[in-house]
C-alpha cells in the first residue's frame, strides 16, 4: 500500500503558515502534522490549540495532533474542539493511558499512541485493540531536522509482526529523520503513515519533495 505522507508544520515558515499548507496540500500531502511541545515533557515549546485553529481554517486534510506534553488528558477537548481529527499521547507521559485513549476516541478523534525510541514495544501490548495508530518516534523528541535512528526499523518490523499476530488493522506511523533516503527502508519494514518536517518545508517543490518520500 502506497504510504500516506504527513508533513510537520514544525520545519514552516510561520509569516505564511496558511500559504503554507495549501502548498503542501495542492503538493499531495495526507495530513497536517502538528507537534505540540511544552518545554517539560521535551526541552522545546511550540504551539498550541490557536495553531490547529488556523490550520483548520486553510485546509481539508486531516489535522494530526502529535502531543509531546505532560498531563496531554487536560487539553485533548481543546484540540478536538480547535479542529483536530487525530490526537496522539506519548504512553511515557500517561499513567493511565487506555483511559487517555478512550478519552480522544470520545472527542470524536482517531487515538494515537507514541513511543520514544528507548520504550519497550510491549508498554502497548494492553491498548493494542483501543488505537487507531501507533506512532513509533525515530529520534528524541523535541526538534526538527535530527537525523533518524537506524534502530527504529527493527521496531516497526517487530510491531508490524504483532499486529498482524494478533489480526489488528492498526496503523504505523513513524517520526524523526524522514527524508528520501531513510523512507525506503521505513516503508519496507512496514510503516504505513510518514511524517517529515525538514525534508518537505524548506525545499523548493514540494511536490517533488513528496514523491521522493513516497517512492
Ligand atoms: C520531533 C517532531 C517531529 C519533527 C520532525 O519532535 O515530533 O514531527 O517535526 O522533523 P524532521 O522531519 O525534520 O525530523
Ligand atoms: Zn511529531
Amino acid at each position: 500500500m502506497k504510504p500516506l505522507i504527513a508533513p510537520s508544520i514544525l520545519s514552516v515558515d510561520f509569516t505564511q503558515l496558511g500559504q503554507e499548507i495549501k502548498d503542501v496540500e495542492a503538493a499531495g500531502a495526507d495530513m497536517i502534522h502538528v507537534d505540540v511541545m511544552d518545554g517539560h515533557f521535551v526541552p522545546n515549546i511550540s504551539y498550541g490549540p490557536i495553531i490547529v485553529e488556523a490550520v483548520r481554517r486553510v485546509t481539508q486534510l486531516p489535522i494530526d495532533v502529535h502531543l509531546m506534553i505532560e498531563n496531554p488528558e487536560r487539553y485533548i477537548d481543546d484540540f478536538a474542539r480547535a479542529g483536530a481529527d487525530m490526537i496522539s499521547v506519548h504512553a511515557e507521559t500517561c499513567p493511565h493511558l487506555n483511559r487517555t485513549l478512550h478519552q480522544i476516541k470520545e472527542a470524536d478523534c482517531r487515538a494515537g499512541a507514541v513511543l520514544n525510541p528507548a520504550t519497550p514495544l510491549n508498554a502497548l501490548d494492553w491498548v493494542l485493540d483501543i488505537v487507531d495508530y501507533i506512532l513509533i518516534m525515530s529520534v528524541n523528541p523535541g526538534f526538527g531536522g535530527q537525523a533518524f535512528i537506524p534502530n527504529s526499523l527493527g521496531r516497526i518490523r517487530k510491531l508490524r509482526k504483532t499486529l498482524q499476530r494478533r489480526e489488528l488493522t492498526v496503523q504505523i506511523q513513524i517520526d524523526g529523520g524522514v527524508n528520501s533516503k531513510t523512507a525506503p527502508s521505513i516503508i519496507d519494514a512496514g510503516a504505513d503513515i510518514l511524517v517529515a518536517g525538514s525534508a518537505i518545508f524548506g525545499r523548493g517543490d514540494y511536490s517533488l519533495a513528496i514523491q521522493a518520500i513516497r517512492k
